[in-house]
């Protein structure tokens, strides 16, 4: 057997499956302020305040992919020190997704049918508690505690990938029901949030990967 054959993409592939989505509308966002928005009232925000969603966009699409990556057991075991620089980039990355996220919420003029009282108080939970988890994680690594940093960068990456599972979560609404109302929408977002949670307590509680 090879080592890439040891190497198990199985839950990797499936983080990156669920993130697919986000990335490709981050990589269309880009690619719209590169060649010149319209200006249109759907983005006049990101038009005048670029640096944030982009800066969002470009460490979302790192914790994203390399965070995936860091789920092989495999790859851990056969490159500890891929597993060790990885997750430094992961953990500087998913601060700013945390940090440009709240800045989002808060400052961007977001029209209230895209981010209601609810959302707006649950991004704010969100970007909150991922940086605590993060901060739980470091401290745990620091004392050599490896299964408490394991538990406290599931959660994190599992509040980070909020915006893939709201895909999971819309799109069988909006093909079904249609366009939900401001309270829906809000509601289902936070949803996402907290399937997310849930399944990252059961993966923390069944110890795999
Ligand atoms: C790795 C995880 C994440 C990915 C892949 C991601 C992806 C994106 C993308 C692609 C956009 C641009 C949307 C557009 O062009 O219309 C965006 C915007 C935004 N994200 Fe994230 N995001 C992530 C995590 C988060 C987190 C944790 C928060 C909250 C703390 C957050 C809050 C926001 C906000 C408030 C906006 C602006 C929405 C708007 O103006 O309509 N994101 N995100």
């Amino acid at each position: 057997m090879t080592n890439t054959n040891r190497i198990d993409w199985k839950m990797p592939l499936a983080l990156l499956a669920i993130s697919a989505i986000p990335l490709a509308a981050g990589i269309a966002r880009l690619a719209g302020l590169a060649s010149g928005l319209d200006g249109s009232a759907d983005n006049a925000r990101f038009v005048a305040a670029p640096s944030p969603v982009i800066l969002h966009i470009l460490s979302a699409s790192l914790f994203s992919i390399l965070g995936a990556l860091q789920f092989s057991s495999g790859l851990r075991q056969l490159s500890p020190t891929w597993h060790r620089v990885s997750g430094r980039i992961v953990l500087a990355s998913g601060i700013l997704v945390a940090l440009s996220g709240l800045w989002l919420t808060v400052m961007y003029p977001i029209p209230p049918e895209l981010q209601g009282g609810l959302l707006y108080g649950v991004r704010v939970f969100v970007g909150v508690a991922m940086l605590l988890s993060i901060y739980c994680a470091v401290a745990a690594v620091a004392r050599r505690d490896i299964a408490t940093h394991r538990a406290w960068m599931i959660r994190a990456f599992a509040l980070g990938q909020g915006a893939g599972m709201q895909v999971v979560v819309l799109l069988p609404w909006m093909l079904l029901i249609g366009k939900p109302s401001m309270l829906h929408r809000d509601m289902l977002m936070s949803l996402a949030w907290l399937i997310n949670l849930l399944v990252a307590e059961m993966a923390i509680q069944m110890g795999s990967p």
